[in-house]
């Protein structure tokens, strides 16, 4: 589904009510600063100075990022920040991922998050341009720099790569597809399990309470023991 379609279908949920903004804008924030702290992990470990040097660039601009949108997210609503669900609070972590990857990959997985991001931004901007002009500046700011950060990374890809280019990007296709159909299952089965819990306490509770009902006596409650104990021996068993 493309960016546009997105942003169009979300819009009435999502970028309509203070609430719903503040909480997405809050999210963002989140994944911008997750963004730059893997962005400056990569600057510490890359060895090449110039790479390095565009790597702290872009982890600097990830953190302004991150500051913007945490401050809209702040004028709507204080407390979105402090309420992020436990998969945003996921996206602010270090992941690490120039070390779990090396140098190609992670700059294929940059060169895809980015275009996606800069995606997502501008079909916001075409949205919200008219019902919420200064997040639409906002959003164009912002994908004007995710730009620069499509460009960089498709030119060092290419640079690293060479000829394993297309394989790189195939490669990172595939593994963010099999991660968003994780995500999906995982999502799913949460939603599936409500439901099967909602169904079993209607559905299967009801009778048994009312089976338990008509089996017990009309006098509920404590009961006075049948016979009383005959020795200690006895006493100390209880049933
Ligand atoms: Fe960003
Ligand atoms: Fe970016």
């Amino acid at each position: 589904m493309s960016h546009a379609v997105i942003a169009r279908l979300s819009a009435p949920l999502v970028w309509r009510r203070p609430k719903n903004m503040a909480r997405k804008l809050a999210e963002f924030g989140a994944t911008e600063a997750g963004s730059a702290l893997d962005m400056l992990r990569a600057s510490e470990l890359c060895p090449d100075p110039r790479l390095r040097r565009i790597f702290l660039r872009h982890a600097l601009d990830e953190a302004r990022h991150a500051r913007l949108f945490r401050h809209a997210a702040d004028q709507l609503d204080p407390r979105a920040r402090h309420e992020l669900s436990s998969r945003a609070q996921s996206h602010q972590r270090l992941r690490d991922l120039y070390a779990e990857l090396g140098a190609e990959a992670f700059l294929a997985f940059v060169l895809r998050a980015e275009q996606s991001g800069e995606g997502h931004f501008r079909a916001l901007v075409n949205e919200l341009g008219r019902s919420e002009p200064e997040l639409a500046t906002l959003f164009l700011a912002v994908a004007k720099d995710e730009q620069f950060h499509v460009a960089y990374s498709a030119h060092w890809l290419t640079r690293l790569a060479g000829p394993r280019r297309p394989a790189r990007i195939r490669a990172e296709r595939l593994s963010s597809l099999w991660l968003a159909w994780r995500r999906a299952g995982r999502q799913i089965g949460e939603r599936v399990s409500w439901v099967l819990g909602v169904l079993l306490y209607f559905a299967v509770l009801p009778p048994f309470a009312l089976m338990l009902r008509r089996l017990e006596s009309d006098d509920p409650g404590w009961k006075p023991a049948r016979s009383l104990p005959s020795s200690i021996e006895e006493a100390r068993r209880q049933f």
